[in-house]
C-alpha cells in the first residue's frame, strides 16, 4: 500500500521558545483512519497544521513532510508547489470555518476553487455540474435540504457536516480534522465521526482526526497516535491503548481524556502530569 503521509524528523520551536513538536517520525498509509490524541497543549493542532503546510517546521537538516509522495515542506521551507499538494488535503476545523453569510452550497463549492479558472473563482460562478456535485456531497453528509440556507442558520453539527462536504467536492485524498467534534453535542459528534468513517471506507480517503476524548478515538479509529508534550508516546492499535496504559502515558491528564462526553468548555485541571520525557523505544503495539 502506498504511503499517504510521511513525516520525518519534525521539530518545531515557536518564536517564544516553546518546543511544541519533538522529533516526530510517522508514516500513514493510504486509506488508514487514524486518531491523534493528547491532552490540550500536547501539539495536535500544531502537527496537523504542519502537515497542511500552514506552519513551517524548524530549519533542521532532514526534516520532511510528504503527502502522497509530494513534498509539503522540507528543512523548514514550504515547497514551492504547495498549492498543488494542498489541493489534495481537506482540512476540517473545530470551529467549521464556513463563511456565515454565504449559502451552504457556495461554502461547499469553495472546495472546487483550486480547479477553476481565475475569472470564475473571482466571480464565484459555478456551473450546473458543480452544483450537482455539491448537492451530492451534501446528500452524503445528510444535509442536502440545507443547500440554499445561509451557513449561519445551520446548527453546529450541520455546519461541520457542510465543512466535510467541502472536502468531498475538493476531492481531497487526505482529510485532516482538527478536533472536529470538540464543539458539538454527543449526537452530532457521533454523526460527524460516522461520516468521517464512511468517507474513509467508501472513498479510500486517508483520515487523520485529532480528538481530545479517547473513547471516540477507540470507537472509530483502528490506529491511534498519542502525543504528549510534543512527542509521540504511543503509535499502535486502538485495542492496545488501555486505561492503564493511558494513565502510564499521561498521569493525571488521562482522567480528563477518559471522560465519556465531549466537554467543550471543561475547565483545565489544576493538576497536570509531571514533566516527563519519553525515551525510545516508544510504546508500540501490533
Ligand atoms: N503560535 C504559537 N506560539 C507559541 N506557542 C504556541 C503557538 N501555537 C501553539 N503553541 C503552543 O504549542 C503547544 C501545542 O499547542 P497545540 O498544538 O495547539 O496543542 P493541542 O492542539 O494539542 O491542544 C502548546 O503549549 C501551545 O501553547
Ligand atoms: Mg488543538
Amino acid at each position: 500500500m502506498t504511503t499517504a503521509l510521511r513525516i520525518h524528523q519534525l521539530n518545531k520551536h515557536f518564536a517564544n521558545g516553546k518546543h511544541a513538536l519533538r522529533d516526530i517520525n510517522l508514516e500513514i498509509r493510504q486509506g488508514e483512519m487514524v486518531a491523534l490524541i493528547g491532552a490540550s497543549g500536547s501539539g495536535k493542532s500544531t502537527l496537523l497544521r504542519h502537515v497542511a503546510g500552514l506552519v513551517v517546521a524548524d530549519a533542521g537538516e532532514g526534516s520532511l513532510i510528504e503527502i502522497d509522495g509530494c513534498c509539503v515542506q522540507q528543512g523548514g521551507r514550504v515547497h514551492r508547489d504547495i498549492r498543488k499538494v494542498r489541493s489534495q488535503i481537506g482540512f476540517v476545523f473545530q470551529q467549521f470555518n464556513l463563511v456565515d453569510r454565504l449559502p451552504v452550497m457556495a461554502n461547499v463549492l469553495v472546495g472546487r476553487l483550486h480547479r477553476m479558472p481565475l475569472w470564475r473563482s473571482l466571480t464565484r460562478w459555478f456551473n450546473a455540474q458543480e452544483r450537482a456535485m455539491a448537492i451530492e456531497a451534501l446528500a452524503r453528509v445528510g444535509i442536502a435540504e440545507c443547500h440554499a440556507q445561509r451557513a449561519s442558520t445551520l446548527s453546529g453539527g450541520q455546519q461541520q457536516r457542510a465543512a466535510i462536504a467541502r472536502t468531498l467536492v475538493q476531492g481531497a485524498k487526505v482529510v485532516l480534522a482538527d478536533e472536529p467534534i470538540a464543539s458539538l453535542d454527543p449526537e452530532s459528534s457521533r454523526k460527524v465521526m460516522e461520516i468521517l468513517t464512511r468517507i474513509n471506507r467508501e472513498d479510500g480517503s486517508t483520515v487523520v482526526v485529532s480528538l481530545h476524548q479517547v473513547d471516540m478515538a477507540l470507537k472509530y479509529c483502528p490506529r491511534v497516535i498519542a502525543l504528549h508534550q510534543g512527542q509521540v508516546v504511543f503509535d499502535g492499535a486502538a485495542s492496545a491503548l488501555t486505561p492503564a496504559l493511558l494513565r502510564e502515558l499521561y498521569g493525571m491528564q488521562a482522567d480528563e481524556m477518559l471522560m465519556g462526553e465531549p466537554q467543550a468548555h471543561a475547565p483545565i485541571p489544576l493538576t497536570t502530569a509531571p514533566e516527563r520525557h519519553w525515551p525510545a523505544p516508544l510504546a508500540q503495539a501490533a
